[in-house]
């Protein structure tokens, strides 16, 4: 565990930096996430749209996706940013499908920052608290 608040305003500003990549011309909402594991390492996604809209991708998936496929089991948090045209006005919270990918991979502990800020400012939520009763085979 690499727990502690610098760590989570560096994995904050990763996230806002991913945000940058997001592509968007439908909906102009950009979304960053950065992903932490738990020996450290941080994995980044953004929203990708598409123009027959429903094969969009949000940004915590596709950075989960993204560690996945790199071998990667072990998470310790996601910080979440997002706003119109690249703003940040205040918490964009993960959306449901985002959180059931979540639990697939992750345990109720799992951190889930949620950057208020451009400076990197968050509110720190878990998982258990943001999808309660986990539907799992
Ligand atoms: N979006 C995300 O990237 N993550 C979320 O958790 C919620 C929504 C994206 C999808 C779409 O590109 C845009 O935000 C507007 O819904």
């Amino acid at each position: 565990m690499t727990e502690n608040k610098n760590t989570y305003r560096s994995l904050a500003l990763a996230a806002i930096d991913a945000m940058k990549k997001s592509y968007s011309p439908y909906s102009h909402f950009t979304v960053g996430a950065a992903l932490l594991t738990k020996d450290g390492k941080i994995y980044t996604g953004a929203n990708i749209e598409n123009a027959s809209y429903t094969p969009t991708v949000c940004a915590e998936r596709n950075a989960i996706f993204t560690a996945v496929h790199q071998g990667e089991r072990e998470f310790e948090a996601i910080a979440i940013v997002g706003g119109h045209e690249g703003s940040i006005t205040g918490v964009t919270a993960p959306c449901g499908v985002c959180r059931q990918v979540m639990s697939e991979f992750c345990s109720p502990d799992f951190k889930v920052i949620l950057v208020t800020t451009p400076d990197g400012d968050y509110i720190e939520e878990t998982l258990g608290s943001l999808l309660p009763y986990t539907f799992k085979l």
